[in-house]
């Protein structure tokens, strides 16, 4: 048994230094100025830094879905970016859609009315992805409806409801599928 109780445990070296970086950007419509480290990311710097909660964090491996928010109006996972890969960008969370006090937006709404959740925790993506979905000049057709929300993991509403409100929300900005 090794005796050496005062053996020095030393730091393992970081992959790479840590850096600071200024960044400008806007942040659902607002200019954010700020200093970030290399390594955040972007979901971090909405969350941590700025507030915006809204924007979840489940997986944290670009899998769930859960952390989408609009970058460009493209979504993007945010929890796969690093905050100063947004510099120059016009970010979107979900507090962007309804100011508090605001009515829903159409998606939300949809969302309310199609019953398209339970807990919640899934739903800031899918909205954000539906979003960048009804902006869109062209109604996008079922096939990549089916596949932009196959990117979202929800584990207690089903999909049934969620597409349900996806489509009503497409009804309401392109008129109904049937009438096109
Ligand atoms: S938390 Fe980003 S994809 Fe799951
Ligand atoms: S509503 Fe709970 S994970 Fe989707």
């Amino acid at each position: 048994m090794s005796t050496d109780t005062n053996r020095r445990v030393e730091q393992p070296p970081l992959a790479e230094p840590t850096t600071w970086h200024e960044i400008d950007l806007t942040v659902n419509g607002r200019p954010v100025s700020a200093q970030v480290e290399s390594r955040l990311l972007l979901a971090d710097f909405l969350r941590g830094r700025l507030g915006l909660t809204g924007t979840h964090l489940g997986c944290e491996h670009g899998v769930c879905g859960a952390c989408t928010v609009l970058i460009d109006d493209v979504p993007v996972r945010s929890c796969i970016i690093l905050a100063v890969q947004a510099a120059g960008c016009a970010v979107r969370t979900v507090e962007s859609l309804a100011e508090h006090g605001d009515p829903l937006s159409p998606v939300q709404r949809a969302f309310h009315e199609q019953h398209g959740m339970q807990c919640g925790f899934c739903t800031p993506g899918f909205v954000m992805t539906c979003t960048a979905m009804i902006e869109r000049t062209q109604r996008p057709d079922q096939d990549v409806v089916a596949d932009e929300l196959s990117g979202h993991l929800c584990r207690c509403t089903g999909y049934r409801n969620i597409r349900a409100a996806a489509e009503q929300a497409l009804d309401e900005r392109f008129g109904t599928r049937e009438a096109q």
